[in-house]
């Protein structure tokens, strides 16, 4: 099929190139000419396991073309992406101001051409609840174009998007065109398994399923952290209590590992974007207020261990911090727990060295020279006198923690992603401090002492 994919961001981007590995001509719409020109040289503007290969794949075969020219990209195109961002406005309610013009562009370029066939818009950009019967009715009075839309919400986890996209547990419609519908089995075919895990339903359910499988899923976060205060408190272990009530079918295992706090570009925009639709019809919604403090909370807590725990004034402590990433295999640092935690932690007067495998430039451009940079962890922990952990990279389990261990001034690590090996812990010489786990007391060092 003919598919079109307006903006080229983290979506379109994901979308676009898997639509074009399994047979669609997709031509991609970018107007941020820097983003343009790294397209069209053949190079991914970001980081995403197996992103890069798929997409030089399908530029150079021409299944996947760029352009900046929304007219001509429309002309032939039987299913039209919207893929913008719908950014938070100041006070939480989502900047709608992207989404509208490239409809209304989208439209005048189909009106122009005055194509008879049907084009289906597809609004992949999280809405809140109402916005594709909006944007419907709005075309509808706008342009002659024969359009319907619908709502096609994304469940990609970055870091494993392009899996997610090919091998998707379910494909969500919203919509009340049964034409447009079909059009949207048809992209889809290739990708649908079992025929219940491609679901058609209205506008305002497809839009608001979304925004419940984040908070749902944010909600589990939150709720295991906030059980952290009760382990630390009664002696327990947040990681049994994880297998003891994740082996319940009703419950599953995922999305229950504590730590100090989610981050991302998502969960944390959706939960607060459902608090305001929720005010939009009258409901203070106290569920997802609670997500979100537990989540805030989360981070403080984990600065006031450091400052209780580390056995000396925390201002001008060295504190070396592994991992900026809101979590491993991306370079986002969106809403990254690391962002607060630095922020908090040079508030205090300490002294902040900080790497991440693939975040760092990132990072440097939010904290600059108020943070020293280092290219590896071992270097960081060089000279300070704890390590604070924030992004579970899995190369952080397998460092040489003895020899670490003896470059710094003092061998504790506080784990804020319950990532690290108890056993190696103890077996280097770490005084270790997990969120809501026990403590791994530093023996070798009494031993010595
Ligand atoms: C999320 C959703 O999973 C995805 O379906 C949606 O399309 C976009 O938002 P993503 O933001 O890529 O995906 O990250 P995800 O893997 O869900 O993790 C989000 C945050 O939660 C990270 O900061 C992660 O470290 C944290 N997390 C995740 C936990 O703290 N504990 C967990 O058990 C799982």
């Amino acid at each position: 099929m003919d598919v079109t994919i307006v903006g080229c961001g983290y979506v379109g981007l994901v979308t676009g190139t898997c639509l074009a590995s399994i047979g669609h001509t997709v031509r991609g719409v970018e107007k941020d000419t820097k983003k343009l020109k790294t397209l069209l040289d053949g190079h991914c503007p970001i980081f995403e396991p197996g992103l890069q290969e798929l997409m030089q794949e399908n530029y150079s075969s021409g299944q996947l073309q760029f352009t900046d020219n929304i007219k001509a990209a429309v002309k032939d195109a039987e299913v039209i992406f919207l893929c913008v961002g719908t950014p938070p406005k100041p006070d939480g309610t989502v900047d709608m101001s992207f989404l509208e013009s490239a409809a209304k562009e989208v439209c005048d370029a189909l009106a122009q051409q005055n194509n008879e066939y049907m084009a289906t818009l597809v609004v992949k950009s999280t809405v809140p609840a109402g916005t594709n019967r909006k944007l419907y009715n709005f075309l509808k009075q706008q342009t002659s174009a024969y359009v319907q839309v619908v709502s096609n919400p994304e469940f990609l986890r970055e870091g494993s998007a392009v899996k997610d996209c090919l091998e998707p547990d379910r494909i969500v419609i919203g919509g009340e065109s049964p034409e447009a519908f079909r059009m949207m089995r048809r992209l889809y075919d290739p990708l649908i398994k079992r025929e219940e895990n491609f679901m058609t339903m209205a506008w305002e359910s497809a839009e608001l399923t979304k925004y419940a499988a984040n908070a749902m899923l944010a909600a589990r976060i939150s709720f295991m952290n906030e059980m952290t205060i009760l382990c630390e408190g009664y002696g327990a272990d947040i990681e049994d209590i994880r297998k003891g009530i994740g082996s319940d079918g009703r419950i599953g295992p995922a999305f229950l590992r504590a730590g100090c706090g989610y981050g991302g570009s998502c969960f944390p925009k959706d939960v607060a974007a459902l608090e305001h639709i929720s005010k939009a019809v009258g409901h203070d919604n106290l569920f997802v207020n609670a997500i979100q403090t537990v989540n805030k909370n989360q981070k403080r807590r984990f600065v006031e261990k450091i400052e209780q725990k580390l056995g000396r004034p925390i201002a001008g402590a060295k504190i070396a911090v592994w991992g900026l990433a809101f979590k491993a295999d991306t370079d986002d640092i969106r809403e990254s727990a690391a962002l607060d935690v630095i922020r908090y932690l040079l508030d205090k007067g300490a002294k902040v060295k900080a790497t991440d495998p693939k975040a760092m430039e990132n990072m440097k451009q939010v904290f600059k020279d108020e943070v020293e940079w280092s290219a590896d962890p071992v270097s960081c922990a060089n000279g300070t006198d704890a390590v604070a952990l924030l992004t579970d990279w899995p190369q952080y389990t397998t460092l040489p923690f003895r020899k670490i261990a003896a470059t710094m001034n003092s061998p504790i690590i506080f784990d804020g992603r319950n990532c690290l090996h108890r056993d190696v812990m103890r077996e280097t010489g770490f005084q270790y401090y997990p969120m809501g786990r026990p403590v791994v007391e530093n023996t070798l060092r009494l031993k010595r002492a």
